[in-house]
């Protein structure tokens, strides 16, 4: 009838006016030695003491147990609430209120740690962030500087100021753009609108826009054998194109003189669409590959610096492509390329 550990107030009443109802009784009836008088007595005696036994219990104990319950209760008093106190309360051992309580205080210090890694990870953004911005305005200020302490008497001089000023400014209004958008997929305040289109089409159009920069380092895009023939996508067009803009970026910035980057796309088995755009640039050491999509991630390497960059790009692409469900890796090695990688669905 009972269980060994777990009584509620109600058994425990109960087993306790059991015991003192036995123990008098017998004790009535080892002096009057009646069968009716016995059961009489233990009857009045189990029903005042499971009374006064349980009436002590809910007002020592269960009132301040159910002052804990409102206590670690996240939910303010609703009928559901009501309803735990009048119905499930009154049925829970003390081990039951333990485990709920171990629980609670468990549920506690995982919120805490989150909160303390969100906040971590907040300064690290902050401190990047800052970092970041001070070093392009660093920068116009100095040029600003030498421009009123004179340069202006060499035009020559003064102009290359004017330029280098105006490249700081343009970085610097960069870093905001894609602060702008890594914020706004984090927030997820632009929902994924797909649509089916043909992905060489975009490309097509990216590299089109793009290739005009290539020009001076002389890099020329080319379809891999095979990936011309037209493949159909399900996907958020603009961001797509966010993203490509982005890889087509990188694969030209961190490319070499008269190189190429290929676009690869090939059909796979499970219904997704892998795109691949390599390049055959710098590439990138083993060691930094998986920290790649970090935010403000950059390599060391010297060149990577000269060619300037917030580092956001690659974080930029994580997000679209998580944001579609969808996979994205990057593969390089120093020297001799880069391929990036990303899946998208191929229908509805
Ligand atoms: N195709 C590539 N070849 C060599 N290195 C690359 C390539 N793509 C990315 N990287 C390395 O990865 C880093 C991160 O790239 P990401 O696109 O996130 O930043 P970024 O190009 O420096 O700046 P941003 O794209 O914000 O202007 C780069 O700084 C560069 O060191
Ligand atoms: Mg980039």
């Amino acid at each position: 009838m009972f269980k060994e550990k777990n009584l509620s107030p109600k058994q425990l009443a109960a087993l306790t006016a059991l015991l003192l109802a036995t123990i008098f009784g017998l004790s009535v009836f080892a002096l009057i030695a009646s069968w009716k008088v016995l059961l009489m007595y233990f009857i009045a005696c189990f029903v005042v003491i499971y009374f006064i036994v349980y009436k002590i219990m809910e007002f020592f104990i269960y009132r301040k147990i159910k002052l804990i319950y409102k206590l670690i209760s996240s939910t303010k008093a609703t009928k559901r609430e009501e309803a735990f106190q009048k119905y499930i309360l009154p049925q829970k051992g003390i081990d039951d209120v333990r485990e709920d309580v171990e629980q609670w205080a468990t549920q506690q210090s995982e919120q805490i740690l989150q909160l303390q890694s969100n906040e971590a990870f907040r300064k690290e953004f902050l401190q990047n962030l800052s970092h970041e911005i001070k070093t392009p305005i660093f920068a116009i200020q100095g040029y600003l500087e030498l421009i009123a302490d004179g340069a202006m008497e060499n035009p020559a001089i003064g102009n290359k100021f004017i330029n280098q000023a105006q490249a700081n400014v343009q970085r610097l209004v960069g870093l905001l753009n894609g602060v702008d958008v890594i914020t706004k997929l984090e927030i997820n305040k632009e929902p994924i609108l797909k649509t089916a289109f043909i992905i060489q089409d975009l490309i097509n159009e990216v590299v089109h826009n793009l290739s005009v920069k290539w020009l001076k380092k002389n890099i020329q895009f080319q379809y891999k054998k095979g990936s011309e023939n037209p493949v159909q996508v399900f996907a958020d067009r603009n961001k797509i194109y966010q993203l490509l803009v982005n890889v087509f970026s990188n694969a030209a910035k961190y490319g070499k003189i008269d190189g190429f980057i290929t676009a690869s796309i090939y059909e796979m088995e499970d219904g997704k669409i892998l795109i691949e755009i390599s390049d055959d640039g710098i590439g990138i050491a083993e060691e930094h590959i998986p920290r790649l999509f970090e935010r403000f991630y950059r390599t060391d390497d010297a060149r990577s610096r000269e060619v300037g960059g917030s580092g956001l790009g690659l974080a930029i692409c994580k997000h679209i492509i998580e944001a579609h469900n969808e996979s994205i890796q990057i593969r390089s090695k120093l020297n001799v390329g880069t391929t990036l990688g990303f899946t998208l669905a191929s229908k509805v």
